[in-house]
């Protein structure tokens, strides 16, 4: 792809994703955060794209890391874990930054208990990839750079 700019991504990882690999492996998959990340690396390369992992327990640690994206980032791509389904505060700031926001998710939500079916940043994302474990991130950084390139 021919490009005069470096996009930068940041990719978010929301609370128990710091321990993937151990975590109810049947939803999950195997690979750990690291691995995941490792892989979108390996996939960035090839797509001439620059990208910083952040990932937090936290609610307010998300919410900042999302306001500064704004100066750094082109885009955010978000598995925001349980707070998908909780977080009001995640949702406003992503609808203050203005940068386009990709969900993920490894599992398939809306195969699993009800109360993961509803997701507050859907309805706030230019899209969503879930079910395909380590690869929904590689979906959707894929389709990050092509909605950028745009
Ligand atoms: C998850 C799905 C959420 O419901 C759950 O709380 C997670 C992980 C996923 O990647 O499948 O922590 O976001």
């Amino acid at each position: 792809m021919e490009r005069n700019f470096v996009i930068s991504i940041l990719i978010i990882n929301g609370p128990n994703l710091n321990i993937l690999g151990k975590r109810e492996t049947h939803h999950y998959g195997i690979l750990d955060l690291n691995a995941i990340e490792q892989k979108c690396n390996e996939l960035a390369k090839e797509l001439g794209t620059e990208l910083e992992f952040i990932q937090s327990n936290h609610e307010g640690s998300l919410v900042d890391s999302i306001q500064l994206a704004q100066d750094k980032h082109q885009g955010i791509i978000i598995n925001a874990g349980a707070y998908t389904h909780t977080s009001v505060a995640i949702v406003d700031a992503v609808l203050g930054v203005k940068l386009p926001v990709i969900e993920v998710h490894l599992s398939n939500i809306y195969k699993r208990e009800y109360f993961r079916h509803h997701s507050y940043l859907s309805p706030v994302a230019i899209g969503g990839v879930f079910g395909f474990g380590a690869t929904s991130y590689l979906l959707a950084l894929r389709a990050m750079v092509d909605y950028l390139g745009r």
